[in-house]
C-alpha cells in the first residue's frame, strides 16, 4: 500500500522531527509518476530493474502504478516480487546462473532469461526453461557513466552463434542489451538496435522480443523523450515489419529522483574538512563512480545555507581514508555541525549497496509529498 506522504518536503521534516540519524526521504508520487512517464513513452513492456533499489516501498508503489514486469537477478530478487506482485512477470536477466539458480526461476515461471555464452545456454536449455531466450549482446558503445559489457555479452558474431542455437532448439529466441548506466545519448541504442537486427539477419533467425535495456538517464540527467524517439525509429528501420514486441528494464531512470538522502555535518575540522554520519560504505556508495551527488545544506532548522560556497574535503563516518567524496565539494561558508547536507538523486543503487562497516549505514525512510 503506497502509504500517506506524511511530510510536505524533507525541510520541513527536518525541522519538525530533528533527527538523530540519516534520513532518506522517498516520494511515492515522484516514482508513480515516473512509472506514468516510461508507460506513456516506450512503445513496449516497461519493466523495472529491482536491483537498482529493492525497497518494498518501491516494488509496491511500482505494481500500484502498473508496471507488471520485473528483471530479477537472483531467487532472493524473485521472492521479494513475488510476496508484493504475485503476478508479475519475472524476467530473469543476469546472464549468470548455477543450476540450482536456474531451478528456481523454473519455479518461479520466469518468463524470459538472457545469455551470453554457449555453456550457460546449454544449462538453460537442458533445464527446459519457460519462456524467450534473449542473447544479450554486447557492443563498444560509449556515452554511460559505467559501462557494463566488459563482465556480460556476446559480440555480435557470438551472438549470431547464440541465436541459431536457441532456434535449433526449437525455442523462441530475442535479443537484449545494456547500453550503460546513466546514458543520456539516444545513439547508443541506434547503434545496439541495428546490431540486433543485424544478428538476426546473420543468424537468419526471426527475433521474438527485443529488450533495449536499461541504461536509460535519470530525471535530472537528461530527457527520455528523445531516446524512445529513437528507439522507435531505430527498430521501424532496422526490421522487416512486424518488428519484435519491444521491452525495457530500466533501473536508475525509474527511481533515483524519488529519494533523498539527509546526512548531518557531525563535524567540521579546523582544515575546514566536514565530517557527515553517512559515506561512500552507506547511501552515497555509487559517488566514487557516478559523481557526487547535487545537493543543498540546510540549518538544523531546515533553512538553506546561501553563503558563498567554498570547497571542502567531505568525509563519510568511517574510519577508511577511501570514505569521502571524490573532489572537494562546494558547501556554503557558513557550513557548520549540526546541519543537513541534503543530495538529491540518491534512489538508485545506494540503498542496494549499502553496508553496515563501522556500524553506520542505517538511515530511517520518510515519505514525502516532495523532495524540493
Ligand atoms: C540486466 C540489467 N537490466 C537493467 C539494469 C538496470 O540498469 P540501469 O539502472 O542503468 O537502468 C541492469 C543494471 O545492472 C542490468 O544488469
Amino acid at each position: 500500500m503506497q502509504q500517506p506522504a506524511l511530510h510536505e518536503t524533507p525541510a520541513r521534516h527536518l525541522r519538525a522531527a530533528r533527527p538523530a540519524r540519516p534520513v532518506l526521504y522517498f516520494a511515492p508520487k515522484a516514482l508513480a509518476e515516473r512509472a506514468a512517464a516510461f508507460r506513456a513513452g516506450f512503445p513496449g513492456e516497461v519493466t523495472f530493474a529491482v536491483k537498482a533499489n529493492p525497497d518494498p516501498a518501491v516494488i509496491e508503489n511500482l505494481a500500484r502504478a502498473g508496471i507488471a514486469g520485473f528483471d530479477v537477478a537472483s531467487p532472493a530478487e524473485m521472492a521479494l516480487v513475488r510476496g508484493i506482485a504475485p503476478a508479475a512477470r519475472l524476467h530473469y536477466h543476469n546472464p549468470i546462473r548455477s543450476d540450482a539458480e536456474i531451478a528456481e526461476g523454473v519455479r518461479r515461471g520466469c518468463a524470459s532469461w538472457s545469455v551470453d555464452d554457449p555453456l550457460q545456454l546449454e544449462k538453460l536449455l537442458a533445464a527446459r526453461v519457460p519462456g524467450l531466450i534473449l542473447v544479450r549482446l554486447k557492443l563498444p558503445v560509449k556515452g554511460a557513466r559505467y559501462d557494463f559489457g566488459s563482465k556480460f555479452g556476446a559480440d555480435p558474431a557470438a551472438a549470431a552463434a547464440l541465436l541459431r542455437r536457441v532456434a535449433r532448439a526449437g525455442r523462441k529466441a530475442g535479443v537484449t542489451f545494456h547500453p550503460g548506466t546513466q546514458c543520456p545519448d539516444p545513439a547508443a541504442w541506434t547503434a545496439y538496435i541495428r546490431a540486433a537486427a543485424d544478428a538476426a539477419r546473420a543468424a537468419g533467425v526471426p527475433l521474438a522480443h527485443l529488450n533495449v535495456g536499461g541504461g536509460f538517464p535519470s530525471a535530472s540527467a537528461g530527457p527520455l523523450a528523445p531516446i524512445f524517439d529513437a528507439i522507435r525509429d531505430a527498430v521501424a528501420a532496422a526490421f522487416d515489419a512486424p518488428p519484435p514486441p519491444l521491452s525495457c528494464e530500466p533501473g536508475r531512470a525509474m527511481v533515483a529522483d524519488c529519494f533523498a538522502l539527509a546526512a548531518r555535518v557531525k563535524a567540521v575540522r579546523a582544515d575546514g574538512a566536514a565530517f557527515l554520519d553517512d559515506g561512500i560504505y552507506g547511501h552515497l556508495s555509487e559517488a566514487p563512480l557516478i559523481g557526487t551527488p547535487r545537493f543543498a545544506v540546510l540549518s538544523p532548522e531546515g533553512e538553506e545555507r546561501s553563503a558563498p560556497a567554498i570547497p571542502r574535503t567531505v568525509f563519510g563516518p568511517t574510519c577508511d581514508s577511501l570514505d569521502r567524496l571524490p573532489e572537494p565539494a562546494a558547501l556554503p561558508a557558513d557550513t557548520r555541525e549540526g546541519d543537513w547536507m541534503l543530495f538529491h538523486g540518491v534512489g538508485a543503487y545506494g540503498q542496494s549497496n549499502m553496508t553496515r562497516f563501522n556500524g553506520y549505514g542505517l538511515a530511517d525512510t520518510v515519505n514525502v509529498a516532495r523532495l524540493l
